[in-house]
């Protein structure tokens, strides 16, 4: 209630400003702001934590600047022009779109992130964007669809470096992946499976048969080349690490790399790198479970297993510095995504 006569009075102190101000872009980005039912809206933190993760989820498709210009899908909207409200702009990132991807899934990305990437979008919105919801009674309509509002530099062509192409392999769409997903989403697809059945085992303390069947399906998902069989997608964390450092090192020799993508392409490559050994020691756990009779002894290397998996999806604080690095024996998928998201 008191929130809402705050919101209110901010907005009403926005307008004001504004009409004095007339175009002043700053003035008109921090009002739209204000009128978003978003709880991070404004935050600086938040503005940050949100730039980091669109880069790494969004901007291939919507355009590192959010201009809709990425590389990703055509028709990919202009989110500096978000019009529809919050709680639209919420179920379009959890649920997807006609052909864009949703983040609510395994690519999950939870509601506090949703918020940062929104409080972050919100800090470009451009007159014409809303993202105070409807039933809110936002305050901006009159600045709606303005085609006067159109940020010219934008609008300018771009034409694209050759390393995007390789980027865009990694993180939206490769061919001989299955469905055709970019390598960060089948090695995390992979690692989801194998996270599960390598939980399986781990809780399974009375019978040695089970928990061997439950590695096997482990292995099947790390590097199918070990294990035929299994529920995994027969293409393996293992490779899809091999092909990221592959990907990487390529866009890395493009005649028009610059250094933004020769430096990030090391952190990648060292993270998967990382993956590549992660998955070794699980293959190699595998053999151990195989080879003993415990079940507790087969449980506890199962639980070994399932460190391992986090770390390849998250990396892992090796020095205990509070940070997970892209350096050896830190870097995992997060950080793949975040260092391909950096580069610019
Ligand atoms: C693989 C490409 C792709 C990725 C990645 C992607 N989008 Fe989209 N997005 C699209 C496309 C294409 C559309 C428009 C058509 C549709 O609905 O599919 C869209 C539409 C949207 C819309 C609706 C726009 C409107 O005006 O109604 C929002 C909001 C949005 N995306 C936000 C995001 C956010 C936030 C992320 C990152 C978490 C993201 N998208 C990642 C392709 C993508």
């Amino acid at each position: 209630m008191k929130q809402t006569v705050f919101k209110a009075l901010v907005a009403a102190a926005a307008l004001l400003v504004l009409s004095v101000a007339g175009s002043n872009l700053m003035t008109s980005r921090s009002a739209l702001a204000a009128e978003s039912p978003n709880p991070l809206s404004g935050n600086k933190d938040a503005i940050k934590a949100g730039q980091t993760i669109y880069r790494a989820n969004c901007g291939l498709c919507h355009g590192m600047r959010a201009n809709g210009r990425g590389r990703g899908l055509p028709n990919s909207a202009d989110l500096r022009k978000y019009k529809r409200g919050y709680s639209k702009y919420v179920y379009t990132v959890k649920n997807g779109g006609k052909t864009m991807p949703p983040f609510g899934g395994m690519k999950a990305l939870d509601d506090t992130e949703i918020d940062q990437v929104g409080a972050y979008l919100e800090t470009l919105a451009i007159r014409g964007a809303k993202w105070a919801d409807p039933a809110e009674g936002g305050g901006t309509e009159g600045a709606a669809a303005d085609p006067a509002a159109r940020d010219p530099a934008a609008e300018a062509a771009t034409a694209l470096p050759e390393y995007q192409a390789h980027l865009d392999h990694i993180m939206v769409s490769w061919g001989d992946t299955p469905g055709k997903v970019g390598l960060a989403t089948i090695l995390e697809q992979e690692a989801e499976i194998a996270g599960q059945h390598a939980g399986f085992a781990a809780s399974d303390l009375e019978d040695m048969d089970n928990i061997i069947l439950h590695t096997a399906h482990v292995r099947h998902a790390i590097d199918p080349t070990t294990e035929a069989a299994g529920p995994g997608k027969n293409y393996g964390v293992a490779k899809a690490a091999a092909e990221i450092v592959a990907h990487m090192d390529m866009a890395r020799q493009t005649a028009d790399a610059t250094d933004s993508v020769k430096t990030h392409a090391e952190h990648v490559i060292s993270s998967a790198n990382n993956i590549t050994a992660w998955s070794k020691k699980i293959v190699g756990l595998g053999d151990q479970i195989r080879g003993g009779t415990s079940p507790i002894s087969a449980a506890f290397y199962a639980e070994e297993i399932v460190a391992y998996i986090q770390w390849i999806l998250n990396g892992n604080d090796a020095d205990g510095d509070g940070t997970v690095s892209w350096t050896k024996g830190e870097g995992g998928l997060a950080q793949i995504r975040a260092h391909v998201g950096y580069i610019e």
